[in-house]
């Protein structure tokens, strides 16, 4: 950014907010990409989380939910975005480059998180799309694995290149010191429904037909063992939560923990 530019944004950064540094841009597919900026010193959140994100480049900035897909534990925020071509914010978002600023209100919330559910022994985090991002926090919390023996998360895209970030994720969160010796217990699901891989299919179709319990080799969905988390577009939360109420699962919320709890991405 010139000079004269970054003069420019630093007077639009309003108050409330925290104006941090992009660190990191990584892009998967021309509709994906991540991005990591510095961490303001007093923000604390729990994995699961989302926050407001803006870009200094109006009077009036526009802000989007954003889940936080770093753990709780981590100095820098990471966050894993679609690219929408006429998108308000994302059309301008996924230009950022390594010291571009990044606007974030200072309050963050959400109900994706440990504390929404009841103890259980089996965790399903179900997700399609960006909906990844807030497991991707949950699964490199050692909280996660305290609190459930078994961690599955499912991750279901049109394409096979949009399930790099999860596949990245995991198999990280596997080699990691921190994490590494807590995540035995972690497997991922990854299936696609517009082109060829190993798993295919909807979720919900998988587990209609049972597909998923068998390919996993685990039992069905009992609110007994099982706990569920879902994040994705609006229709698959409904079809989503429809199927775990048909386990008899019921959903949850950081007031009245339960065996299920719901969120969707909420992105342009
Ligand atoms: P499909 O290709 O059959 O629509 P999107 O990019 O539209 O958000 O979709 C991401 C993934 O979520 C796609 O694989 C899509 O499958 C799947 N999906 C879309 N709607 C639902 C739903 N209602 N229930 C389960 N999966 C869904």
């Amino acid at each position: 950014m010139a000079l004269d530019e970054k003069k420019k944004a630093e007077t639009l950064i309003p108050s409330g907010v925290f104006a941090e540094s992009v660190t990191e841009v990584e892009h998967y597919t021309d509709r994906l990409f991540r991005f990591r900026m510095t961490r303001p010193a007093s923000f604390r959140f729990r994995s699961g989380e989302f926050v407001m994100i803006g870009l200094p480049n109006a009077e009036k900035p526009i802000y989007r939910a954003y889940s936080i897909a770093s753990p709780s534990w981590d100095e820098e925020l990471e966050f894993y975005s679609i690219k929408v071509m006429c998108g308000p914010l994302t059309e301008h978002l996924q230009k950022i480059q390594k010291g571009d600023t990044v606007l974030m209100r200072k309050k963050p919330t959400g109900t994706l998180v440990n504390d929404a559910l009841l103890p259980g022994k089996r965790l399903w985090l179900f997700s399609t799309g960006t909906g990844f991002a807030p497991f991707s926090s949950l699964i490199r919390d050692p909280e996660t694995y305290e609190k459930f023996e078994e961690v599955i998360v499912t991750h279901t895209c049109r394409e096979v290149g949009e399930l790099k970030y999860s596949q990245d994720i995991v198999a990280a969160v596997k080699n990691d010191l921190l994490c590494g010796e807590f995540a035995g217990g972690l497997r991922l699901y990854a299936t696609t429904t517009r082109e060829a891989s190993p798993f295919m299919g909807r979720i919900t179709d998988l587990m209609a037909s049972g597909k998923v319990f068998d390919d996993l080799g685990v039992p069905a969905i009992s609110p007994e063992t099982d706990r569920g988390m879902i994040c994705g577009s609006m229709d698959m939360l409904k079809d989503t939560k429809a199927a775990l109420e048909g386990f008899g699962l019921v959903e949850g919320s950081n007031n009245r923990p339960d065996t299920f709890v719901v969120e969707r991405a909420f992105v342009d």
